[in-house]
């Protein structure tokens, strides 16, 4: 683990998608405490509405075909972060199922401690659902949020400014307006 991420700001400032990794495995032991962020993380009511499938290069020949962009295919792992909504908590006033936020805030932990690790991730939503679940053996009822690309990127992780809207644009005090 870099020492430096220690501090927690830089971490932030660190992460970026990474699309193009070097051809080098992900160690069990660092692997581990990646998965274990997984089953820590935080959601509604505690109900842990996610499964997680680790597929490794190796088992990949099927869904590197239907991955959108040339570099994921050399990502030592990808795991796919689907949702079990009938699990998940339901806001009831307007129903809201919290299936798919959970799993969210999980992957995002992830990215977070993968960082940390110097390792790059990508989130990938440009996918075919179908598609996907077939290739995984992904039963009805269960729904592929994403899937996320993670190995040692082939340009080392730096401190970056980043292409965002500014501050006034997105924050607003007390109330929407008025
Ligand atoms: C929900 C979500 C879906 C995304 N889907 C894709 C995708 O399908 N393919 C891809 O190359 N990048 C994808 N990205 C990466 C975004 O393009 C990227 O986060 C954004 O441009 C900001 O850049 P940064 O992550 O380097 O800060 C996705 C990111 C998020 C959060």
């Amino acid at each position: 683990m870099d020492e430096k991420l220690k501090n927690f700001y830089e971490l932030f400032e660190r992460r970026k998608s990474v699309r193009e990794f070097q051809d080098r495995v992900i160690e069990p032991d660092v692997l581990e405490r990646l998965l274990m962020t997984l089953r820590r993380a935080q959601s509604a009511a505690n109900r842990q509405p996610w499964r997680f499938i680790v597929i490794e290069k190796k088992d990949r020949a099927e869904l590197n075909e239907a991955l959108t962009k040339e570099g994921f295919r050399g990502a030592p792992v990808i795991i796919a972060a689907c949702a079990e909504p009938k699990e998940a908590w339901i806001r009831k006033p307007d129903k809201v199922n919290y299936a798919w936020v959970d799993v969210t805030i999980a992957v995002t932990e992830m990215i977070c401690a993968a960082t940390a690790e110097g390792l790059g991730t990508c989130w990938i939503a440009s996918l075919e659902p179908a598609r996907v679940k077939e290739i995984l053996r992904i039963p009805d009822g269960i729904e592929i949020v994403a899937l996320i690309a993670i190995g040692w990127p082939k340009e080392e992780l730096k401190k970056e400014e980043k292409a965002r809207k500014p501050l006034e644009e997105i924050i607003r005090y007390g109330k929407w307006q008025g």
